[in-house]
């Protein structure tokens, strides 16, 4: 992974934990209405894919213990992880985009109602994402993939096909940089990625139409499995947020301007919102900030979020960066991660930073986003995330009034149960996120996640599920109240 190259180690800082009393009365929590769906509290589990899923997209018994798990330590909303619509082969994604997949989902709601004795709110994130391919070997890219034209008949004289591909392949890296185009560089050097942009493609033209209804079944299906609502995955590198972005150069009314960005969201919400009606939270995860060149900025954010309040979101969540543009080249065989750059980093900052260091890097945007949504009379919650550790941390930025509910990924993952040991005045017993990204390195191989705290613990003990590997347990070690 990509780190600042100040390499400034950070210490996480120490943390002062509320007893039990004062952490009742804190707002951290408090409830918190978000449409038709309240909060008890304004804790928050975002997404987090554990690649646990079938090849299919199916739950598993270990998607179950995983959820489980999160659950008992009862926060106000978990957030399941970013869950395809489309009926295309995702890996060990979890899907949505048909009714075979509902009984499954459903069976996931059961297990957490049951274990967080119904005190958690259950979301379930919904995702498009465009073809990506892995970084080809140059021979199988020159011989099989490259469409030859006339630039690259220009640039090594004329023959047959096979001898133009076989000249390419033998040409110097220097002398590829003016033969190939920027894209098929691209699709060399890192894999081919499609964008929507690409609208000489049909079905990348067509997004407007196909997208609307291909997110509204799912959140039926998501409304009949028994989840309170859902979260429009807007954020990160995938369709949505590439609508969004302010590298989006479409012209046919969906891309260029703000309004133009926006637009497809807008008409991806009023298809969902029509397909389920108001007594279901929909909500959206986007983007405070992209955080690469040419991105869209906190004030692009800021305009979405009021056009997003306005047409009646029920909860914005924001992230930030976590894009393709400046992800790292893959290893051959390997198709590009966007957490792997600078925006990566701005996702999922670790504690080895810039003077900044990697704590609450998302507050002040989100802070900006939200005055800018109350300004425009809309009450809409906002959900901030990233780096976010202490009790005096959450409460103070929700007290301060730079967000409404706090969420916390990877400090769930060490600690499952680290909201409810701080509601019950045992704060002490937090086991604190260490912020290494060693989670975030087996998402990357889409191995199964684990934390690096607890996964080697007690491996042998009656009942504990392991990885493929036989060696990491797959559930962080029980604790009891
Ligand atoms: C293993 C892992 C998987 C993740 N999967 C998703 C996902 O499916 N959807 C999403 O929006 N964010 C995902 N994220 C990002 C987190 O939701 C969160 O925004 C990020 O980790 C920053 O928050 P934190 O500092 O509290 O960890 C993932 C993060 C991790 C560590
Ligand atoms: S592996 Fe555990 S300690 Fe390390 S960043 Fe992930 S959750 Fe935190």
């Amino acid at each position: 992974m990509w780190k600042p190259p100040e390499r400034i180690k950070h210490p996480i800082p120490e943390a002062r934990w509320p007893d039990a009393e004062e952490a009742a009365a804190a707002k951290l929590f408090s409830p918190l209405r978000m449409g038709p769906m309240v909060l008890e509290q304004r804790t928050w589990v975002p997404a987090m894919v554990p690649w646990r899923a079938t090849d299919d997209g199916f739950v598993t018994p270990e998607i179950l213990a995983w959820y489980e798990r999160l659950a008992r330590g009862r926060p106000g909303a978990l957030v399941v992880e970013a869950t395809g619509i489309r009926e295309i082969p995702s890996g060990p994604l979890l899907r949505i985009g048909h009714d075979r997949f509902v009984s499954g989902l459903t069976e996931l709601v059961a297990t957490v109602r049951q274990a967080s004795a119904g005190h958690t709110r259950l979301l379930i994130q919904i995702i498009d994402f465009l073809a990506i391919r892995r970084r080809p070997q140059p021979e199988k890219y020159f011989r099989r993939y490259l469409e030859l034209t006339d630039r690259h008949r220009r640039a090594v004289g004329p023959g047959s096909d096979d001898e133009i591909r076989a000249r390419l392949l033998e040409l110097p890296a220097e002398r590829l940089e003016s033969v190939l185009t920027e894209r098929e560089l691209e699709a060399l050097r890192y894999g081919h990625r499609e964008r929507v942009g690409d609208t000489h493609l049909d079905h990348v033209r067509d997004l407007p139409r196909a997208l609307p209804t291909l997110f509204a079944t799912a959140a039926v299906r998501a409304r009949r499995a028994g989840f309170d609502g859902v979260e429009l995955h807007f954020a990160h590198a995938y369709t949505m947020a590439s609508f969004l972005s302010a590298c989006n150069d479409r012209t046919d009314g969906y891309g260029g301007s703000r309004q133009g960005r926006v637009r497809l969201p807008l008409e991806v919400y009023a298809a969902v919102r029509n397909g389920v009606g108001t007594d279901f939270a929909v909500g959206c995860r986007y983007l405070a900030e992209e955080c690469i060149e040419g991105g869209s900025t906190v004030e692009d954010a800021a305009f979405f979020g009021v056009e997003l309040a306005r047409a009646g979101m029920d909860f914005l969540s924001l992230s930030r960066g976590g894009k393709f543009e400046d992800a790292k080249q893959p290893p051959v065989g390997w198709a590009a991660y966007p957490y792997t750059g600078p925006s990566g980093y701005e996702c999922m900052p670790t504690a080895i930073s810039d003077e900044r260091g990697p704590f609450g890097r998302n507050v002040e945007p989100v802070a900006r986003i939200r005055a800018a949504i109350r300004e425009a009379d809309c009450t809409t919650p906002v959900v901030v995330a990233g780096g976010i550790h202490s009790f005096d941390q959450a409460e103070e930025l929700l007290q301060s009034g730079r967000a409404d509910a706090v969420a916390a990924a990877r400090q769930s993952l060490a600690d499952p149960d680290w909201f409810r040991k701080m509601l019950l005045g045992r704060g002490r017993e937090i086991r604190r996120c260490i912020y290494t990204n060693y989670c975030e390195g087996l998402d990357q191989k889409h191995k199964q996640v684990t934390c690096q705290l607890w996964d080697r613990e007690s491996v042998d003990a009656p009942g504990v599920t392991l990885s493929v590997d036989g060696r990491r347990r797959l559930e962080a070690p029980d604790w009891s109240e």
